[in-house]
């Protein structure tokens, strides 16, 4: 089996294992987030339902990604600039929101979770911030004046 191949398999795996868990991830990821972020719980009109497609969006564009799916970099050109409708967001708060929604899979997961599934979700999760990172950049240059912040 090829690495990438091994890779999707493994995060496949700890999917698989937290929805037979029948654990919601977005709870404990949303408080945690929140308690480090205490100041963006007012950015948010229902936590309930930003939380069901944030948490959901954000492991599919990981998976995406592993997969080498097209579809992921014009979502997430989209996703950053639909964000500008919710204030000036610091790529620091992408970073924790991804860093953390593996986090809690990792924590979910169980015997799923193994220092190899760990290290193909977070190669993905830094994908992720770098293509985030790269399309705060490109609308900047195409959209001064209603882009999103860049840094
Ligand atoms: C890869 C990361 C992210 C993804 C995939 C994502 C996805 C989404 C989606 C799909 C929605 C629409 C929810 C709905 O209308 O039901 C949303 C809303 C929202 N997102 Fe994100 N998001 C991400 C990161 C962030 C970050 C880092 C923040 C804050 C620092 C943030 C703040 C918000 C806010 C404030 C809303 C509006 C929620 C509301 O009105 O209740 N998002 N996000």
């Amino acid at each position: 089996m090829f690495a990438l191949d091994r890779d999707i398999t493994l995060m496949e795996a700890s999917l698989i294992a937290v929805a037979d868990a029948g654990i919601d991830v977005r709870q404990t990821l949303f408080e945690r987030f929140f308690a480090t972020y205490p100041a963006r719980r007012a950015s948010f009109i229902s936590v309930d339902a930003a939380s069901r497609r944030m948490t959901d969006e954000t492991l599919q564009m990981m998976f995406g990604l592993a997969k080498g799916e097209g579809w992921v970099w014009p979502l997430v050109a989209e996703l950053v600039f639909t964000h500008r409708n919710y204030g000036a967001l610091p790529i620091a708060e992408y970073d924790a929101l991804i860093d953390m929604t593996v986090a809690e899979l990792g924590l979910v997961a169980g015997p799923a979770w193994s220092p190899a599934s760990a290290s193909a979700w977070q190669q993905n999760a830094d994908a992720l911030k770098a293509m985030i990172r790269k399309a705060r950049a490109e609308w900047a240059i195409a959209m001064p004046a209603g882009a999103p912040q860049a840094a």
